[in-house]
């Protein structure tokens, strides 16, 4: 059985969350766009950048599902060409204003299931703060043969995911000290916490984590986004299914950008895989 039919037969299984829910994303993404506004780099980013820093202005970058153009925006400067890429129209609208149009950038509508409108091939491909997962699972093969295609021998890839092992969700909110003495902010927060345990314990009882560890992967309705579904991965089953995809993971990058071993069972939310093709 192929890796495809095998994604495809687990979907059935995975929670109440269906393979229609998945395809409902894209439209949703779309909507979301204003959300994007960020510029920051993320600390694995900045370990890519770190790493790419002596060739990045001989290198052409793929920047796939660019969003609001957030990487991009430290990026493109850099690089000899770089293009953004994603599937919502709004979001190249808002990549477009915060990278600018120089001559070295392109910014394109398409879809990292099919590569083929992309011209050229590539030093340097990132899929940043789990797009990836947005992908119904029995495509995350397709997606990454593409970018395997599109990867110059010698190039490397960056790919975030989100982690099985942040599951069960907790419902944790960061909250400035400044405001501690507050009695307005103190209500506030109050309900705000209230609110976000009650989604949050809906989101984890739609999760079968047991059926899920054994499977590899389990869907997650609404962590980020009301609605957006997003697969959650074992970090070993992801770096498997990159050597299936002709990639060696050189490096795995928890949230705060420290190196770390698989097997992991680390709680961070997501974890970032810098490889290589495999030669
Ligand atoms: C969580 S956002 C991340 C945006 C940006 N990369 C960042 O790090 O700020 C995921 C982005 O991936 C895009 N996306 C998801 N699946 C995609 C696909 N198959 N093809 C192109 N874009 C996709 C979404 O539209 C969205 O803009």
């Amino acid at each position: 059985m192929t890796v495809e039919a095998r994604w495809d037969l687990n979907l059935h299984r995975a929670s109440s969350v269906t393979s229609r829910d998945v395809d409902r994303n894209q439209i949703l993404y779309d909507r979301l766009a204003d959300f994007y506004s960020d510029r920051a780099l993320l600390p694995a980013e900045r370990v890519a950048l770190g790493r790419l820093g002596p060739i990045l202005a001989e290198t052409d970058m793929l920047d796939l599902g660019v969003g609001g153009g957030r990487t991009g925006y430290t990026f493109a400067p850099l690089v000899n060409r770089y293009v953004g890429l994603d599937y919502s129209p709004r979001m190249i609208e808002r990549a477009r204003q915060t990278i600018g149009d120089d001559s070295n950038v392109e910014l394109i509508v398409g879809d990292a299931r099919d590569l083929s409108a992309v011209r050229g091939s590539f030093g340097f491909v990132l899929f940043s703060l789990n797009g990836i997962d947005a992908a119904a699972p029995s495509e995350r093969p397709r997606i990454l043969a593409e970018i395997h295609r599109v990867l110059r021998p010698d190039g490397c890839l960056l790919l975030s995911s989100h982690s099985l092992n942040a599951l069960p969700l907790t419902a944790e909110r960061s909250r400035p000290a400044r405001w501690r003495n507050s009695t307005i902010y103190r209500s506030y927060a109050m309900v705000d916490d209230l609110r976000l345990r009650l989604r949050i314990s809906r989101i984890n009882r739609e999760i079968d984590l047991v059926d899920a560890r054994r499977r590899g992967w389990t869907l997650v309705r609404g962590r980020g986004h009301p609605g957006v579904v997003e697969c959650y991965v074992d970090p070993e089953f992801q770096v498997r299914q990159l050597s299936e995809a002709g990639f060696e993971t050189l490096m795995t990058i928890g949230a705060d950008g420290r190196q770390v071993e698989i097997p992991y069972d680390g709680p961070d939310p997501w974890l970032d895989y810098l490889c290589e093709p495999r030669s």
